[in-house]
């Protein structure tokens, strides 16, 4: 396991990892598995590797991958595990799997679905997405993958299911704000509706994707609604309304570490749709954008929702 090296109380966090089989920083007080190994260089993890697992955020993998090509082999297997995706103008949305799929020459995969890391950690029993356009591969992603609690369903979409996972955590923002706003269940139902919505409509707009099939899996309605009740990303929409700080701060002082992918997606998002003049047809995503980018007090989100399409 490639692990990003940092100094924890004068230790470096690969040596603690293989001495106490705990990431102390990332995911306390759960152990890890001995015969996984922390190693701090990319290219000696993923050397003679058959599938490749990559769990970082969606901002580090084009540079990680550039180091890791000349040791992947041309054979082995890619699985992405990271919900974003990056939109670049001109070239439109890039996946995370195709970087993965371009930049290391290798057939790509993704998992996806209602996650949350602590209590997969824990094994509570969920549900999970993979997607594999060749279907020769599914069997075993599911033989390696499924175990009592954790439950696997393979589809071939995925674009779907990758769209799924980077949208959800825009929405999971706007849940956030609706709790620090001390507005009820009814509220949150809708933004998540709403969301939803969003969602479907930009990924048969943009990725050309009319299978709405996806959004009932793991992937979906499922992601969502976890993402939307205990994700980092709610905690962030929460902070937002009750703190006017700046949010990368509100993500140092949170996460200790970790990323909010929610505001660089929207970001991504907002850009997108400006370009293409769309702004109006998306306004949840465009509220959440601009509330985290402090153009709007978070006080007028539910303003900003009320001429929704969805309404008119
Ligand atoms: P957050 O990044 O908002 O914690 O999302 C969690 C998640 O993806 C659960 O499946």
């Amino acid at each position: 396991m490639y692990v990003y090296e940092e100094i924890i109380d004068g230790l470096k966090l690969t040596d603690i990892i293989n001495m106490e089989h705990e990431n102390v920083k990332y995911l306390p007080d759960i152990k890890i598995s001995p015969n996984v190994i922390a190693v701090p260089d990319v290219v000696q993890a993923c050397t003679d590797g058959d599938i490749l697992i990559f769990v970082l955020p969606h901002q580090f993998v084009k540079e990680t991958c550039e180091k890791m090509a000349r040791a992947v082999k041309p054979e082995a297997l890619g699985l992405s595990l990271i919900k974003g995706f990056v939109l670049t103008e001109g070239e439109g949305i890039q996946l995370v799997s195709s970087i993965i799929q371009d930049t290391l020459g290798i057939e790509t995969a993704v998992l996806m679905g209602a996650n949350l890391a602590t209590e997969v950690a824990s094994e509570m029993f969920c549900e999970t997405t993979i997607a594999c356009a060749n279907e020769e591969h599914h069997e075993i992603l599911s033989k390696l993958f499924q175990t009592p609690y954790f439950r696997v369903k393979v589809i071939t979409n995925v674009s779907g299911v990758e769209a799924c996972g980077a949208l959800k955590n825009v929405v999971g923002i706007g849940a956030g704000i609706v709790d620090g706003l001390g507005f009820g269940d009814n509220t949150k139902a809708a933004v998540i509706r709403l969301g939803l919505m969003e969602m479907m409509k930009f990924t048969k707009i943009f990725l050309k994707s009319e299978d709405n099939s996806v959004f009932f899996e793991s992937c979906g309605i499922a992601d969502l609604v976890a993402t939307c009740h205990g994700g980092r990303n709610r905690l962030l929409g929460e902070a937002v309304v009750k703190s006017m700080k700046d949010i990368r701060l509100l993500e140092k002082e949170i996460l200790r570490g970790q990323s909010f992918q929610g505001p660089l997606i929207a970001k991504e998002i907002y850009g997108y749709l400006k370009e293409r003049d769309m702004l109006e047809q998306f306004p949840l995503f465009v509220a959440i954008h601009r509330i985290c980018t402090r153009e709007v007090d978070p006080r007028n989100f539910i303003e900003c929702l009320r001429d929704h399409p969805e309404h008119m």
